[in-house]
């Protein structure tokens, strides 16, 4: 029985072919319904049962094999449909390779990153998983905050969680080195909610971070203005809004004028000609202690832009959940914008 099973292991090997009905009845002829391979399989109930171990594996082996074999005859005369050999003509234009395209988020990110290291901004990364102190108590929230509620925060345990902004990094940065400290963060961020056309899980953030001695608010909005003219165009403007985050004192949102319009007014900026993209401010000094940072010493700026936001502004995606969905169709779109 075993050297029938190697006599057709061996046949198996020896096959050769390139036409695609050859490999077919090859298939037959071993794995159809009344294949050698096949008869093999139904012989097995008669084989002696010490011997019975040994021939089902040198039978699997060989149905192995032979399948293996077929799917290689068969893609390679897929190649070859008319069952030619490959062209030894080398001067035939070679077949161009499709490329892919980039992601709208990793374009857009690229720009972010460009434009702040043209400016000497260094790129520095932190984990997604963060603990309460990176993401909240070192960033001034109190402790019962509502943004550490269960509702917008995935927690892990009791002190991890899958962080919600990219601030978190900027405490690492200020942990981990001395000032002069200019860097800017992207990457992915998370928040428990309904995804929707406006909303979604996940997202990703830049945030910006500069500590040095005089860094003034004058200085944020310089850096920001640079930003907006080369990202949106020199007829972009900015106007900053008092607002409020945890961790920035003063706080201001920045708007930028709507792209879509020029800020005539809209339905995209919803006819008030502006359009929101980032939250910024001056570091607040208690980040500043928790961070080992002399405050008397020294003063800095942050800022936080989402990337969908920017991309959707660039682009007019209006459906963040696009952005997730690996449809092609949408994707390719995006081609001519890579290069
Ligand atoms: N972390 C804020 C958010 O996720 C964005 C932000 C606002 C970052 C102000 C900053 C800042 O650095 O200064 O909504």
């Amino acid at each position: 029985m075993l050297e029938k099973v190697q006599e057709i292991i061996e046949e198996v090997r020896v096959f050769k072919t390139s036409k695609p009905e050859d490999v077919e009845s090859f298939r037959i002829s071993m794995l159809g319904k009344k294949g050698k391979i096949t008869a093999l399989f139904n012989e097995f109930k008669n084989v002696p049962a010490d011997q019975k171990k040994e021939f089902g594996r040198q039978l699997n082996l060989l149905k192995k094999e032979a399948q293996e074999k077929v799917n290689l005859l068969k893609s390679s005369s897929d190649n070859n449909k008319d069952g030619e050999q490959i062209s030894s003509d080398l001067t035939i234009p070679g077949q161009p390779y499709n490329l892919g395209t980039r992601h709208p988020i990793s374009i857009i990110k690229n720009e972010i990153i460009d434009i702040f290291s043209s400016i000497g901004f260094s790129i520095s990364e932190g984990p997604e998983i963060e603990d309460d102190w990176h993401n909240f108590s070192a960033l001034n929230f109190p402790e019962n905050h509502p943004a550490r509620d269960m509702q917008d925060t995935f927690f892990i345990s009791h002190d991890l969680a899958l962080r919600t902004h990219t601030s978190s990094v900027q405490v690492r940065e200020m942990e981990s080195k001395k000032p002069p400290i200019r860097t800017i963060s992207p990457g992915r961020v998370y928040r428990n909610e309904a995804i929707s056309a406006r909303a979604h899980c996940f997202f990703h953030q830049v945030e910006g971070l500069y500590i040095d001695e005089n860094v003034s608010f004058g200085d944020l909005k310089q850096t920001l203005i640079f930003f907006t003219k080369e990202m949106f165009g020199e007829d972009a403007k900015i106007r900053l809004r008092p607002s409020y985050f945890p961790f920035t004192e003063p706080s201001a949102e920045l708007d930028v004028s709507c792209t879509i319009c020029s800020g005539k007014g809209c339905n995209v900026c919803k006819y008030s000609g502006w359009l929101e993209i980032m939250g910024c401010g001056m570091v607040d000094p208690n980040v500043l202690i928790n961070c080992k940072i002399d405050p008397e010493k020294y003063t800095g700026f942050a800022f936080g832009m989402g990337i969908e936001r920017i991309a959707q502004l660039k682009y007019q995606v209006n459906d963040l959940r696009l952005y997730s969905e690996n449809d092609l169709r949408f994707l390719e779109q995006f081609k001519k914008a890579n290069f």
